[in-house]
């Protein structure tokens, strides 16, 4: 059996881990909202025409910001077409996926979506077609208490209080041709500008996102990231990462993705230190890997000039779980840099979550690991010091066999290390050293895998890929240093008990 070690230690802390690390969001897109998260005549729905069934499992993700209203989506959008009297809200064509958007659904209900399921609003403003003044009056509209024209209008249109919304992203990747209104780095950094001004003198207390490159594989990668900072760096906050991953090559190649998603944070970590020292800024932006998932991109639908679509309903598999976890790996251990993150998407659309209209839900393989990294995830990430069977992919190169990362909440007396183990042949043993611990015993584990990687969860067969227990008794502990057998093409959640921080 192959070998590994790793070492953990209680003050080898990489930072606290920001609970917005497991944000995600919801696009005018598919059916993402419509017959998603809305859907007034659905059974399971409230009198605002929310499904609690959604709702439900938002919560048990835990999922505590949610990116709204695109994407692409937000290039085109009139923000003011969804407020005010349902019946009087136009129906438009949506440009961005060549559907029709009938604005029942707008900012005001997903304030109120949100608040119903628990999580809090990373709102996009358009860039494309929209104005600096455009985004101004939006924050206005939603932020400021009352008084003047957008905030009185809000106050009409029967939000008293103010959405108080955090959190803005300026546009969405306008550096890509399929944008509506796609800009150069200098044009959209100075237009970024323009906005994030206006923006911060309705509420100084908002935090801004600006575009960072819409992928690694973009030709103006990494040259847009240092433009874009050259002009934004002491008026934004964060500046996005977008990736999507699926098996282009080979299994061993898909199931490393994680390599790419460490390389473009390092790469774009590194532009950042470059721009703040080239500024003299005294202030660190952050990364917000605000679109991130496992994504058949080939796959296309014919939808033209419908209203809610079905769209990107990916039906993920045990492989493409596998794969998350090791994803979900490399956000842990690079949380110093990367403080806000957005699962793209959360319901129908590329997500972990899939309603049918008027029926039930379904769990999709890809909710158990993002759920257990969710629940079992924060607090402080660990740096694991490792020693491990490594395979030359493709197109990352050389890849360790095992993905790692480990957190640890010392209120609650408990480390947890997630392991990718990518090896399609070979159990791995794995010897885990946490002598800096004191007294420690292993609570649980977890553990994804099978014959099958391409088994999925279906409606018939809601519970093909749910995770199952190890024994905990099949390892041993020699005074805090584990034997872990970790079986073969398999993702593994290991809760340990160590003494609570007095
Ligand atoms: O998440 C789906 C789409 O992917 C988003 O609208 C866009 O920003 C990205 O290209």
């Amino acid at each position: 059996m192959k070998q590994a070690r790793c070492l953990i230690d209680k003050n080898y802390i990489i930072d606290d881990i920001n609970d917005e690390l497991f944000g995600s969001f919801i696009e005018h897109l598919g059916r993402a909202v419509y017959t998603g998260i809305y859907e007034p005549k659905h059974p399971t729905s409230d009198s605002k025409g929310f499904r609690h069934d959604v709702i439900k499992l938002v919560k048990e993700l835990d999922v505590p910001i949610v990116r709204y209203p695109g994407g692409n989506f937000v290039s085109g959008y009139n923000w003011t077409d969804g407020i005010g009297p349902a019946k009087s809200r136009p129906k438009r064509l949506d440009l961005a996926w060549h559907t029709i958007e009938n604005n029942s659904f707008g900012i005001d209900e997903f304030a109120d979506w949100a608040r119903a399921a628990g999580t809090e609003i990373m709102a996009a403003v358009n860039l494309g077609t929209g104005t600096p003044q455009d985004a101004g009056y939006m924050v206005e509209y939603c932020n400021h208490p009352d008084g003047t024209y957008w905030s009185d209008l809000r106050v009409q249109n029967g939000h008293t209080e103010p959405h108080n919304i955090k959190t803005w992203c300026l546009g969405n990747e306008m550096d890509g041709h399929w944008q509506i209104c796609q800009l150069s780095a200098e044009d959209y950094a100075k237009k970024a500008r323009e906005a994030a001004k206006i923006m911060k003198w309705v509420d100084p207390s908002i935090k801004l996102v600006a575009c960072g490159s819409s992928s690694s594989r973009m030709p103006s990668f990494p040259d847009w990231d240092r433009i874009v900072l050259e002009y934004l760096y002491d008026h934004v906050d964060y500046l996005s990462l977008h990736s999507y991953y699926e098996e282009e090559s080979t299994t061993e190649d898909f199931l490393a993705s994680f390599i790419n998603m460490d390389y473009l944070i390092r790469t774009v970590g590194g532009v950042i230190d470059f721009t703040k020292a080239k500024t003299g800024s005294k202030k660190n932006v952050k990364l917000s890997f605000d679109e991130w998932n496992i994504w058949y991109q080939k796959k296309q639908s014919d939808h033209d000039w419908q209203s809610a679509p079905v769209m990107f309903e990916e039906s993920y598999s045990l492989l493409d779980s596998l794969v998350m976890g090791g994803l979900l790996c490399t956000l842990l251990n690079n949380c110093d840099r990367v403080k806000m993150a957005s699962l793209a998407q959360l319901v129908n659309v590329i997500a972990p979550i899939t309603t049918k209209p008027g029926g039930g839900i379904l769990k999709q393989s890809t909710y158990y690991p993002f759920l257990q990294v969710s629940k079992y995830g924060r607090g402080k990430a660990l740096k694991v010091l490792s020693r491990t069977p490594v395979i030359e992919t493709k197109q990352w190169g050389e890849a360790p066999l095992l993905q790692m990362a480990a957190t640890m909440n010392e209120e609650a007396g408990s480390v947890t290390l997630f392991v990718l183990n990518t090896d399609i042949n070979d159990s791995i043993n794995l010897s885990l050293d946490m002598r800096s611990f004191g007294k420690t015993e292993i609570i649980e584990h977890l553990i994804m895998n099978g014959d099958n990687l391409e088994a999925t969860n279906t409606f018939e067969n809601p519970e093909a890929v749910v995770p199952g227990y190890v024994p905990v008794n099949t390892h041993s502990n020699d005074g805090g240093v584990f034997n872990l057998n970790l079986q073969k093409l398999s993702w593994n959640t290991i809760r340990f008990s160590i003494p609570k921080a007095e």
